[in-house]
């Protein structure tokens, strides 16, 4: 395993995913959103997200949609392409929108155009980090769970190179070039 170190145990994460689904849970228009996830990372905090929603009265409808980054070695500079749509018609429909980071903005920000050109009756995004200091573009998350400095995280569904996803904590690791960006 890499060398890292903690940033948020499963405690923390636990207590401010469940604040987080209370406060989108007041916010809510229906008990019957869709919900949709950006593949891979999003994927353990999307889950907990729900459990903990499911608590509250929310029975959601499930999606997920999957995008890179056109450009190679300039991906933080890339815009990001859809490799997978959604499968649900969300016109008329109550949308979140998951991920698991905020960085460059690029990928929230193409999902969330994405999504609107279908016409939602709403559409709010969640995030569970946040790196506000390494946005390119202009998005912010309606919903955020941690926001952190600019270091690369792994662990709860993020990783490096395929590595650290199903870590139950959230940890930091040195890379060489700070921040080289990884897909999914
Ligand atoms: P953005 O398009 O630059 O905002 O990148 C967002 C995507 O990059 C996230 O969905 C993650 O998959 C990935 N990412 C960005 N920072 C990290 C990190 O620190 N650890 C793991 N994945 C990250
Ligand atoms: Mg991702």
């Amino acid at each position: 395993m890499l060398e890292h170190r903690v940033l948020f145990d499963d405690r923390r994460i636990a207590e401010r995913v469940q604040a987080l689904s209370a406060e989108i849970h007041a916010d809510l228009p229906t008990a019957r959103p869709v919900v949709i996830g950006l593949l891979t990372g999003s994927y353990v905090f999307m889950a907990d997200l729900l459990r903990a929603a499911a608590g509250l009265g929310v029975e959601p409808l499930v999606d997920f949609m999957a995008l890179s980054h056109y450009g190679g070695g300039h991906r933080a500079r890339g815009e990001a392409k859809i490799l997978k749509d959604v499968n649900v018609n969300i016109r008329g429909q109550a949308v979140l929108l998951v991920d698991d980071i905020l960085d460059s903005g690029t990928t929230l920000l193409r999902a969330r155009d994405h999504l609107l050109r279908q016409e939602p009756s709403w559409l709010h995004s969640c995030v569970f980090l946040d790196k506000p200091w390494r946005r390119i573009v202009d998005i912010r998350a309606d919903y955020v769970g941690f926001v952190i400095p600019d270091v690369w995280v792994i662990g709860y569904g993020l990783d490096y190179a395929g590595e650290g996803r199903a870590l139950p904590y959230v940890a930091a690791i040195e890379l060489a070039r700070p921040c080289a960006k990884r897909e999914g």
